[in-house]
């Protein structure tokens, strides 16, 4: 079978409303579904997924496709691995596929990751690594937990991986390059190594700890390479996946410690942000886990100004986050061995909305003796509630405020209504439309038969018969290549020809034009006809203008008058 057939075969078992229905939440609303689009800042369900043409578009900025072209762009995974992991659901060996393919430029790379972290782990389980797994036990890291996780050994001898890796024939440049050595000497020595994976679960990097009583920096990871980009690096982030589908919700944690021993009580839906900064690009990858996140970070200082930070950030992106509160000493690690999975797992439950906790942040700051702070709360209060979506929780808001400050809830309402008519409506963000052409008439109509060519495939001969001539190259060649795809499959769909034009881009663009241009589907020969003439009528007058610009440049009246005859004869037809 060729890969197209392949392709086609696969998608025809797959339903494009399930798999994006698993990634976003989606609502029917007549023949189609709708979604929050994930490929900009969408508030209003703005995407809409349609079963029968097995294609989604956004209204909004256009994004257009079949189910593989979702799953690349959401994914991030190429087009062979959105096939294998079709091809694996639908139960359709997909051997042998993408093998012919050339490889990435990053493939070798990849491998020489995969390579390290299986030397490291042997490394571990060999007998240098006694004190290591006596240091690992001692936290409480069972031996089901170091094989889940990879986590490994780096040995203390200065080129000890540079020496396995250079036999296998790999360059000591590239080792640089990627962060395993520097100047030729490895970079992680006598370190409990924890594999670093990227989105699609391949390891690209290491946070390397120390173990011994040593003075060195507690944790060393690998440094920014063309495969780690630590600004999009989340621990955890490709098991969480899975789990987050189910859980409904996603954990944010400081350290990929606390993901590991989350992991020990069951709590598979966590991430570690590595740290307290919280990057656009991390920002984005959580959201498109899920809207719901619970942020549950150190319980010290820095943790919980973190907490605060973060929060804010989303509330931005119209996000509610919840925040955890550990006490002040404990990290998630400590808190859960020390009072266990139940307790844990009442805290998560027990999560605070952000804006309560903000609010109750304020009120800790608050002099009760002073009037002026007492209002000036108040005020900052009513302010923060303009950020809450859910009425209710607004009026008992208000209530509590009215009681606790003995003030009218009328007064209070009022306030808060006035506050919330002159806060400045955010402006829908919308990406910029500058690639949208303007289209004349002409180019409409042939969209319009390009969209019945794709949707009735009796146009598909129609069109052959007429030998139309298509002024616009990417249309004229759109129609030449579903009228070839018809006769080389017999059939043609939306979303199949989409897989096949997918390898040039030009087209592709045109014909996510048309396809977000809502154009109807229902056809007669008649219907068909009068945009036939549309066309005609169309190369009528450009063939004139051509002719009567020629004219204008000839100086032979002979040729003249030949010219002149030509128009008229064109006109004649009009
Ligand atoms: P923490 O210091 O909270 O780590 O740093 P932890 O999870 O409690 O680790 P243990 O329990 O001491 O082993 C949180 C994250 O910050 C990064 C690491 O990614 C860590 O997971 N970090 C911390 C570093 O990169 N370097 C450091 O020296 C310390
Ligand atoms: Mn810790």
């Amino acid at each position: 079978m060729n890969e197209q057939s392949l392709s086609n075969l696969i998608r025809s078992k797959t339903d494009i409303v399930d798999i994006i229905g698993e990634r976003i939440p989606l609502v029917k609303k007549g023949k189609n579904f709708f979604g929050i689009c994930p490929f900009h800042d969408d508030n209003n369900p703005s995407m809409s997924v349609s079963k029968e043409k097995q294609i989604y578009t956004c209204f909004t900025c256009h994004a257009t496709g079949n189910v593989f072209k979702f799953l690349m762009d959401y994914e991030k995974m190429s087009f062979v691995e959105v096939l294998q992991y079709l091809g694996n659901r639908a139960g359709i060996s997909t051997d042998g596929i993408g093998l012919s393919k050339s490889n990435t430029k990053y493939d070798k790379y990849y491998e020489m990751y995969d390579f390290s972290n299986k030397y490291y782990q042997n490394n571990l389980l060999s007998t240098a690594g006694i004190k290591a797994r006596e240091y690992l036990k001692k936290r409480g890291i069972d031996k089901e937990t170091i094989k889940q996780f990879q986590i490994g050994l780096s040995l203390p001898n200065s080129d000890d991986l540079a020496q396995f890796l250079t036999k296998k024939k790999y360059d000591i440049v590239d080792l640089n390059t990627l962060g395993l050595c520097t100047n030729n000497y490895d970079v992680y020595k006598d370190r409990i190594m924890f594999p670093l994976f990227d989105i699609n679960g391949k390891v690209v990097g290491f946070s390397g700890r120390i173990y011994k009583d040593t003075k060195d920096n507690k944790y060393l990871n690998t440094k920014e390479t063309p495969i780690f980009i630590k600004g999009e690096q989340l621990y955890n982030y490709h098991i969480a996946r899975d789990n987050v589908r189910t859980a409904k919700y996603v954990i944010v944690m400081e350290g990929f410690m606390d993901v590991i021993r989350a992991s020990t009580i069951g709590v598979y839906n966590a991430i570690a942000l590595m740290g307290t900064a919280l990057t656009k690009e991390q920002m984005k990858l959580i959201k498109r886990l899920s809207q719901n996140i619970v942020l549950c970070l150190d319980g010290d200082g820095p943790g919980q100004s973190a907490a605060y930070k973060i929060g804010e950030e989303f509330q931005k992106e119209g996000i509610e986050v919840k925040i955890v509160t550990l006490p002040n000493n404990d990290d998630p690690d400590t808190f859960i061995l020390k009072e266990g999975k139940d307790k844990f797992l009442t805290y998560i439950e027990e999560a605070q909305n952000f804006n309560d906790y903000k609010i109750n942040i304020m009120r800790s700051n608050v002099n009760f003796q002073s009037d002026i702070e007492k209002a000036k709360y108040v005020n900052d209060v009513l302010t923060e509630l303009v950020n809450v979506n859910d009425e209710i929780r607004v009026e008992i808001i208000l209530k509590k405020l009215a009681k606790e400050f003995d003030l009218g809830y009328n007064t209070l309402e009022k306030k808060f209504s006035s506050i919330k008519k002159d806060k400045p409506q955010e402006k829908l963000k919308l990406p910029p439309k500058t690639d949208i052409k303007r289209k004349n008439k002409y180019r409409q109509a042939i969209e319009q038969i390009v969209y019945y060519m794709l949707t009735n495939e009796w146009v598909i001969s129609e069109v052959e018969k007429k030998h139309l001539l298509l002024p616009d190259d990417d249309l004229r060649i759109i129609v030449q290549e579903i009228i070839y795809y018809y006769k080389k499959y017999g059939v043609i769909n939306i979303a199949d020809f989409y897989t096949y034009l997918q390898e040039k881009k030009e087209l592709i663009g045109s014909l996510d034009d048309i396809l977000n241009s809502s154009y109807s589907e229902d056809v007669s020969k008649d219907i068909l006809c009068l945009y036939f003439d549309v066309i005609k009528e169309y190369c009528r007058k450009m063939q004139i203008s051509k002719i009567e610009n020629k004219m204008s440049l000839e100086v032979d009246p002979l040729e003249q008058a030949k010219l002149a005859d030509e128009i008229r004869r064109l006109r004649i037809g009009e």
